[in-house]
């Protein structure tokens, strides 16, 4: 048996070598090695082949038009020939493909089905159109890659196969933001596209944000004239928007793969740029413009305002007579109470209507609205804070901040979506969230009850795009990730095996590369590991997979495959720059590994801190500020140690008198991560451990207003000591200051490292 299956695959194999040097080779090309993602709930792969080609006839069923249209336009592109459309099935049904609707109730939503191929058939039946489609997706997938590089070629050879098909959950969805970065309708189209090819069935559409309105509507016009476009670098001006037009395109391109686009516009936070567009919407009236920095911001649709509410409404009447999605999304999460604090009429409105405070207020206004999307037939989705202060009837929660949203809705029989940011934000890095992460993720919460679980519909993946601003940019973060959720929300979670799933993405790569899609890396690339004692630091890393290759540099050149390959720890004799690339088939694999490390006296030596770190920011442990490795401008990168509201101060027994040149520290500022440089840095030496002498003290002359991402060194002046111990007192800002939009949260303090010369 295996020696036939070996001698089939060869003869095989040799065929399609040589039918695939020759486009006009009426040879039939055959992915031998296809691999289905999300793996189908059965599926029977057996020898026979189907070959698709000039003689292939193909007969669907009435109902199935719009698919069968789809179907012929997808044969067509990638063949020199057209399928043979018949009305009956023929006396002797071979080489046909068939299309079949079995019957059932008109609205059968449902989307599972059949796919049988044999040699004389390929059918593809279902009790629904939706059904069909998703069958269509699971036989495009069967085809050989160079299928979905639409060459024309004259043959398709398909393996024959049983299977048959559902999904676990019933709702699979990508958040993609287009808002922080707008995407133009061709991205769209792409991501619809692709959405449908991994049998995911929701388009969630944020279109309005802080940092822009991004859809027409006609009785509003301001809100695309001026809400569309925000101050960009050099005063430039960025944005765009969709019209109706191009929305009703994209809807109709989405209806054609069964992909239900939902809108999402924001309320009653999120909505600067609708107010900088309608000033009276907000609690003050005053004129703002369009947000052009991230975060979350104080101004919001005043909720004592009636005209809030006309205008919500009439922008909601636009959108539902755009969209025919049943749901609309309302967003409703991150809104600051703070201006309607000091707002007359929320206050007024709190009273009239009796509520005990600003977050039953928002709660007023979602179930306001909720009330208004019920009377036009629409159900409303929020994200979880909308379960303060009460959820409205019927509203379906969107759970991102963790799973608990979807257990509190779901425990009260309301309909949940799961998209947490442990496991569904593809805005995160990978050191947060890779593949491996992504296919653990479970939509159902823990502890929920099983009667309760039919109250799961399913999730989504959350494209946020502050800092994606591009294509290329949304393809990395996307791929391969989504290839993980789409398995997830499909398939049969008993089945579910890492190993499995990683060699079947392997085989996606190819038709990923066909269809111009810029994936990204599937985890990490390199890790530190281990490294520092008193005697020596040695850099150890740890490969992201088995199947890369590292190749690295000390001094400060890029490395490449000619560079020194990574063979087991690397020991440093100065202080260096350790650049990192690592290879995947000789191709650059993820992004540049840097990390600077720092030379000196207190290398390994045990510090002792007067704080306890966060254990976000660990720095990897106590040693993190004598390792030698140094902080870079991501504070998530494992350097960093932090702590929250107090001072740091570390002393260090260097065990022996010595001659100490300089001691320093750096430290780091993001004040909208609510992270800043210390106000002051002492600096102390001692003989005996006991008294303690200050060297200097060095005064912060940064601005802690001072935008962006930055590390600043403080260190002693050139005073030389001898001493057996170090101290250095880092103080903290305490609480994020007045003009902060947190102001009075409390301040972080980030060190990397304690250095010792
Ligand atoms: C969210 O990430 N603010 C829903
Ligand atoms: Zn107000």
């Amino acid at each position: 048996m295996i020696f036939f299956r070996y001698s089939l695959f060869l003869v095989l194999f040799l065929v399609s070598a040589c039918t695939d040097s020759k486009d006009d080779s009426t040879m039939p090309l055959i992915n031998e090695n296809y691999a289905l993602i999300p793996q189908p709930q059965y599926c029977d792969k057996k020898t026979d082949l189907f070959v698709i080609n000039k003689d292939t006839r193909f007969l669907f069923s009435g109902k199935l038009a719009k698919e069968a249209a789809y179907f012929l336009k997808l044969i067509h592109l990638s063949s020199d020939f057209q399928l043979i459309t018949v009305n009956e099935l023929p006396e002797k049904p071979e080489n046909i493909i068939i299309l079949e609707l079995e019957q059932s109730d008109k609205n059968d939503k449902s989307e599972q089905y059949q796919l049988s191929v044999d040699s004389e058939q390929i059918r593809i039946k279902s009790s629904s159109s939706t059904g069909i489609f998703r069958g269509i997706q699971t036989l495009r997938q069967m085809l050989p890659p160079e299928f979905h590089a639409k060459g024309k070629r004259k043959s398709w050879g398909v393996r024959g196969v049983l299977i048959k098909d559902f999904p676990a959950f019933k709702w699979r969805g990508l958040l993609f933001d287009c808002c922080r970065h707008f995407f133009s309708k061709k991205v769209v189209l792409k991501y619809i596209d692709l959405l449908a090819f991994y049998k995911m069935n929701t388009l969630h559409w944020h279109l309005t944000e802080d940092q822009g309105w991004r859809i027409a509507i006609d009785k509003y016009p301001e809100l695309t004239r001026t809400g569309a476009w925000r101050k960009d670098k050099e005063n430039s001006k960025y944005g765009g928007y969709y019209s109706k037009k191009d929305i009703k395109e994209i809807i109709a391109y989405a209806a054609e793969r069964h992909i239900n686009v939902v809108p999402e516009i924001e309320l009653p936070g999120h909505s600067q740029a609708a107010i900088a567009a309608y000033p009276h919407l907000s609690c003050t009236g005053r004129q703002l413009e369009v947000g052009n920095k991230w975060g979350v911001f104080k101004d919001v649709y005043c909720a004592g305002n009636d005209s809030t509410f006309v205008f919500l409404e009439d922008v909601l009447n636009e959108v539902i007579e755009l969209f025919p999605s049943q749901y609309i999304h309302i967003g409703g999460d991150e809104c600051p109470k703070y201006r309607w604090e000091h707002c007359n009429k929320c206050q007024n409105r709190i009273k009239s209507e009796n509520l005990k405070d600003e977050h039953e207020l928002q709660s007023y206004f979602i179930k306001r609205i909720a009330r208004f999307l019920e009377s036009r037939n629409k159900t409303l989705i929020g994200w979880d804070e909308i379960l303060e202060g009460g959820l409205a009837e019927n509203a379906v929660v969107q759970s991102w901040r963790g799973m608990n949203g979807a257990l509190e809705a779901a425990d009260n029989s309301q309909f949940a979506i799961a998209s947490p940011t442990s496991h569904a934000y593809f805005d995160y890095n990978l050191q947060a969230i890779d593949l491996a992460k992504v296919y653990q993720f479970n939509p159902i919460p823990s502890g929920l009850d099983p009667a309760k679980h039919r109250f799961i519909l399913g999730g989504e993946c959350n494209m946020w795009t502050e800092h994606v601003p591009d294509e290329d940019g949304l393809d990395n973060k996307v791929f391969p990730r989504l290839l993980a959720m789409s398995e997830v929300l499909w398939s049969d979670s008993v089945k579910r095996n890492y190993e499995d799933f990683y060699q079947r993405v392997q085989m996606h790569y190819p038709i990923l590369d066909f269809m111009n899609v810029k994936y990204g890396a599937e985890t990490v690339p390199v890790r530190l590991s281990a490294f520092t004692s008193t005697k020596s630091i040695n850099i150890k890393l740890l490969k992201g997979a088995e199947n890369l290759d590292l190749y690295y540099t000390l001094n400060d050149s890029l490395p490449s495959p000619s560079s020194s390959l990574y063979e087991g720890a690397i020991p440093l004799k100065k202080s260096a720059t350790l650049k990192v690339l690592a290879f995947k088939n000789n191709k650059k694999y993820g992004s540049l590994f840097e990390r600077k490390f720092s030379k000196h006296l207190a290398n390994g030596l045990q510090p002792e801190l007067s704080y306890s770190y966060s254990q976000n920011y660990t720095g990897g442990g106590d040693l993190a500020v004598t390792n030698g490795a140094r902080g870079s401008l991501n504070f998530r990168d494992g350097n960093w140690q932090a702590v929250q509201k107090v001072p740091m101060q570390i002393t260090i027994d260097l065990k022996s008198n010595k001659t100490i040149s300089k001691l320093s520290a750096a430290f780091y500022q993001k004040q909208d991560s609510w992270i800043f440089l210390p106000p002051k840095v002492d600096f102390y030496y001692s003989v005996d451990g006991k008294k303690y002498t200050l060297i200097n003290s060095v005064v912060n002359t940064i601005s802690p207003e001072k935008g962006g991402e930055f590390i600043k060194e403080f260190s002693t002046n050139s005073n030389i000591v001898e001493a057996e111990f170090v101290r250095i007192i880092a103080h903290n800002i305490t609480y994020c200051p007045n003009w902060h939009p947190a102001a009075g949260s409390e301040a972080w303090l980030f060190i990397d490292e304690f250095v010792v010369e």
